[in-house]
């Protein structure tokens, strides 16, 4: 640094210096100028990028519709330039249902901003950086026809990413767990694993907790409200139910993340599951360069599991800390201790299994309420009609939730307008082995398959106006890979809206922002109004 100083302050090395230019511009050219190299090569990458691309597009005549393909890339460079990631539902579709366009004047100019969808048509292929096809559908007849077709074992295509880190680490997971498992292997895990989890006799033993677990949850929005009774960052809350609830159900107690302010454990592990899925999606859309190296990305995504499996697992330690020294609370259900109790798994896909289980309870369930009460805050006739149907206070059981079926029927068309899971993923073999993205959601929005498909009107599901396609609705799956947690999450949306409406008026003042964090999320923070009847 100091000699450059001096340079600059010497005027005879100043004029050496301008000599050496000048003898330098004055010498003859190089015989190969390499200075066009780099030019060169971007020229013929193009090229080459280009016949590929033709000649990918000529020597199949039977492709299906689909934006044009690029080698090595397929067509995810739309995924990193014409669309946003985490608005990848807007990519097929359009932008998502909202209260304001769901009134009958805007929903058909909505539909006419369906992006993909409106391009190529209700069935359409995409191309994985690896030249194979992905084939999207919204129509209705196909749709059926995937969704009817028995499978022994379905084959949900695996999230790479979990696969790849759970096979490093084989000291932890035996194998990639049952949401990832193909063929008999998924097969042994989902019999051993979940038929505790999706029996009525479990749901129905956890149904007094669940009604303490939801009336504190009403207790905490009520020390949330503030003058207005606004309540703002309400997916945070949402959260902490969810969190309650599946640790309930799993593991047979009470953990306190519904108390007055929220645990340094609690957010730590409410962060780490939705870093956890948005580490998915960008695995999944993003540039794969995590697969040739530890990117920041990977590295993310495995800080966030380890998170999860540290925090779960002393959960687990404490639980059966607390089930060795007292006799158990008789109201609850310890999965958990039958699961670790069953000789036919592994200890390595038990352990694994809980921890996977309650990440997926989370979010699931505290997104599938927000934007179920957002939907519902523009019918308040409805509201009224569940709030009639109800008893006014005290414990909500089965004879009650039965004698209210507008409750359910807010929920199912919630489910049908805006479900957290947009599409199913399957390979299909027959007639040839195809990857397909079943979209539901997309399909239960269209006009043909629903009467005024965009708007949200629960009464559909106690009077049906044709065209009422109730088949394509699917927010949990369908057939054996179905979600297991399906029951427990109905049951419990049932109670946490009864509560809710017991106790006041939804409303919510403008629109709600959606992303998509591999599973469809409110942008948060959300604010919503509880006022008192
Ligand atoms: C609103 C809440 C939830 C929704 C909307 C939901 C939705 C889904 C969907 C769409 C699937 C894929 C099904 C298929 O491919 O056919 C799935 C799978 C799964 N879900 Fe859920 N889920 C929710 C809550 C839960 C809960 C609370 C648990 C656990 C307690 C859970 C555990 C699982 C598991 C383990 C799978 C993989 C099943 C398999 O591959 O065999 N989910 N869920």
């Amino acid at each position: 640094m100091k000699c450059n100083d001096n340079t600059v302050g010497d005027p005879q090395l100043k004029l050496n210096l301008l000599s050496d230019k000048n003898e330098h511009i004055s010498s003859p050219r190089p015989l190969l100028d390499w200075s066009s190299v780099p030019t060169l090569v971007l020229a013929v990458t193009l090229l080459f990028l280009i016949v590929m691309t033709l000649l990918s597009r000529t020597s199949d005549k039977h492709r299906l519709p689909g934006p044009p393909a690029l080698p090595f890339l397929g067509t995810r460079w739309l995924f990193w330039s014409r669309y946003k990631m985490n608005k990848l539902h807007e990519a097929y579709e359009g932008s998502a249902p909202n209260r304001a366009k769901t009134s009958p004047s805007c929903h058909n100019e909505e539909y006419l901003h369906a992006d993909m969808f409106r391009r190529y048509g209700p069935v359409f292929a995409e191309t994985t950086p690896g030249g194979a096809a992905i084939v999207s559908i919204a129509e209705r007849a196909a749709l059926e026809a995937i969704l009817r077709t028995p499978a022994r074992r379905p084959y949900r295509p695996p999230t790479e990413i979990v696969q790849v880190y759970r096979k490093s680490r084989p000291d932890r997971y035996a194998s990639t767990g049952l949401v990832n498992e193909q063929g008999d292997r998924w097969h042994h895990l989902r019999r051993n694993l979940t038929s505790e989890l999706t029996s009525p006799h479990t749901i129905q033993g956890f149904l007094p907790q669940l009604n303490s677990i939801c009336d504190d949850f009403a207790d905490l929005l009520a020390s949330s409200r503030g003058y207005g009774g606004e309540v703002t960052g309400f997916e945070q809350l949402t959260n902490r139910v969810g969190l309650e609830s599946v640790c309930g159900l799993m593991l047979g107690c009470r953990l306190g993340f519904l108390g007055r302010s929220m645990s340094g454990r609690a957010l730590t592990l409410a962060s780490a599951v939705k870093t956890h899925f948005r580490a998915q999606r960008d695995s999944y859309y993003g540039a794969p360069l995590w697969k040739f190296a530890p990117t920041k990305l990977y590295r993310t995504y495995v800080k966030s599991e380890e998170t999860i499996h540290t925090i779960v697992s002393e959960l687990m330690d404490e639980v059966r800390g607390r089930a060795e020294a007292s006799a158990q609370d008789h109201g609850m259900q310890e999965i958990f201790l039958r699961i670790l109790a069953n000789p036919a798994l592994d200890m390595r896909d038990k352990k694994a299994a809980i921890i996977d289980f309650i990440t997926a309870g989370i979010e699931t369930l505290a997104n599938s309420l927000v934007f179920l009460l957002y939907l519902l805050s523009s019918r308040e006739d409805w509201q009224e009609k569940i709030r009639k149907e109800l008893p006014s206070t005290g414990e909500i059981d089965s004879e009650a939730l039965a004698a209210a079926p507008s409750v359910k029927a807010a929920i199912y068309e919630a489910f049908r307008l805006l479900p957290i899971a947009p599409f199913l993923a399957r390979i299909l073999e027959a007639p040839l082995t195809t990857f397909v993205l079943a979209h539901t959601g997309a399909a239960c929005r269209r006009d043909e398959n629903f009467w005024r498909a965009r708007e949200y009107l629960p009464e559909r599901w106690i009077e049906p106006r044709e065209p009422h396609a109730a088949s394509l609705v699917a927010p949990f799956g369908r057939g054996r890979r179905m979600c297991p947690g399906k029951r427990f999450v109905e049951i419990e949306l049932q109670l946490l809206l009864a509560k809710i409406v017991q106790r006041w008026r939804v409303c919510f003042d403008g629109e709600l922002d959606i992303q998509f964090d591999f599973l469809l999320s409110p942008k948060s923070p959300v604010s919503l109004r509880l006022v008192e009847w």
